[in-house]
């Protein structure tokens, strides 16, 4: 099934492209697909798909897309070069979170924005968009670092999705992701 939805937040522009079960249609509706697309997939069926396979092709720079994922939305962002050095030029002292949350990597490693990105040059940042405080979905392009805002209690993550103010704990936590192709990205 692929489900493709178009949301207008906040002068951005956020595309959903889902994929679950093959065979069944499309479902392109307004602001109720997310609603829509709970009802439809019980958890238990979510979960049972470990890995999913996104098409990225569309995702313009300074956009982001959001996919559901084992029952929880990821940000698939795609960043523009002032995103990057931003997230690049901070000193590792300023962030209450040192660890890079990368389920990539061995678990140690630091936050740098290096740890974080899917590529080398950094274009490319796909974490799970949950909230670690609370469980909030954050709102992209927000926030006094630039980055995101959950608006449950305050949380501010910066361009490469770290904690920076606010209660949460963590940062955006990165999921086992690779890509296939220069058009494909693998979740799981
Ligand atoms: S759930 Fe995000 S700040 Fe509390």
């Amino acid at each position: 099934m692929l489900v493709s939805h178009v949301e207008e937040h906040e002068g951005t522009r956020r595309d959903f492209l889902y994929y679950a079960t093959a065979g069944a249609g499309v479902v392109a509706t307004g602001a109720a697909v997310w609603p829509l697309i709970n009802q439809m997939n019980p958890s238990a069926d979510v979960q049972a798909l470990s890995s999913i396979r996104v098409d990225i092709s569309g995702v313009e720079p300074g956009t982001q897309l959001t996919v559901k994922w084992l029952g929880k939305p990821v940000f698939i962002r795609r960043r523009t070069p002032e995103e990057i050095e931003a997230a690049r030029a901070v000193d590792l002292d300023e962030l209450p979170d040192p660890l890079a949350r990368n389920a990539n990597d061995s678990g140690e490693a630091p936050a740098t924005d290096e740890n974080r990105s899917m590529d080398e040059g950094g274009e490319w940042l796909v974490m799970m968009g949950v909230c670690t405080h609370l469980g909030c979905v954050p709102l992209g392009n927000a926030g006094e670092f630039g980055g995101w805002f959950c608006p449950c209690h305050g949380s501010h993550y910066d361009t490469s999705g770290r904690i920076r103010k606010g209660p949460a704990p963590e940062n955006l936590p990165i999921p086992v992701a690779v890509f296939d192709d220069e058009s494909t990205l693998i979740l799981g």
